[in-house]
């Protein structure tokens, strides 16, 4: 007989709010009943840290807006700064973006989506791992309601134009004006946490807008 007592497992800790955890469910889902009401909800793909949805979701209280971001401990780090904050309008679900856009966003459901510093994966074996591909681009026409609007920003003029190249196949959106970067007073004004760091750093920053027709 061992001496040795087990030790009690340890309790888990909850999960933040903010935190849009899904189960093996693979139906589309329904916005009322994920934000508890009928307003419009803007998207972000990889959401990172959060600062553009703390932003956005103070600035438009009568938007709701849903981050997707596959590192579990960013989503994390997000969804309790939203919690911290008290911000009522968004959640962040830890996954992958294209996975969640194609099982569980209803077609014509969102007025706006979000790509801001997409991972570049430098080596050329890696590239297939780019989030923003055709798959992505033909999900968030589907998603998208007539005039809803595509944003998108890099550093990577390399991955820039391959956005603008893949883009330029899809007439079915229309090509807006680039948007200019704000004039930001603090360091919570940038538009979000790369922006801020690429920003101080000086380098140069792409910017695209399009809309669905
Ligand atoms: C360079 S960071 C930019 C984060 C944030 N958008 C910003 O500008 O501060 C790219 C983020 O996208 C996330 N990401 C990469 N591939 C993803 C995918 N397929 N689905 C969701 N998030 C993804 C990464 O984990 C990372 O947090």
């Amino acid at each position: 007989m061992s001496d040795v007592t087990p030790r009690p497992p340890r309790p888990l800790k909850p999960l933040p709010k903010a935190i849009l955890a899904l189960s093996q469910q693979s139906q589309p889902l329904d916005w009322s009943m994920v934000f508890g009401n009928d307003h419009p909800v803007e998207l972000e793909v990889g959401s990172g840290k959060g600062l553009f949805l703390a932003r956005e979701a103070r600035r438009k209280p009568e938007h709701n807006f849903l981050g997707i971001e596959i590192a579990v401990k960013y989503a994390k780090e997000a969804a309790h700064r939203i919690d911290k904050n008290e911000i009522p309008n968004v959640q962040v679900h830890p996954g992958d973006a294209l996975d969640f856009l194609a099982r569980y966003v209803p077609t014509e459901s969102l007025v706006a989506v979000h790509v801001y510093f997409p991972d570049p994966w430098w080596k050329a074996r890696h590239r297939k791992r780019r989030v923003f591909r055709e798959p992505l681009v033909l999900d968030v026409y589907r998603t998208l309601k007539v005039g809803g609007d595509f944003w998108v920003v890099t550093d990577v003029h390399e991955y820039y134009e391959v956005i603008l190249s893949l883009m330029a196949t899809h007439p079915e959106f229309d090509v807006q004006p680039e948007p200019e970067p704000n004039t930001p007073e603090h360091e919570l004004d940038y538009l979000t946490n790369f922006e801020r760091k690429y920003r101080i750093e000086g380098r140069p920053i792409y910017r695209a807008h399009y809309r669905k027709r």
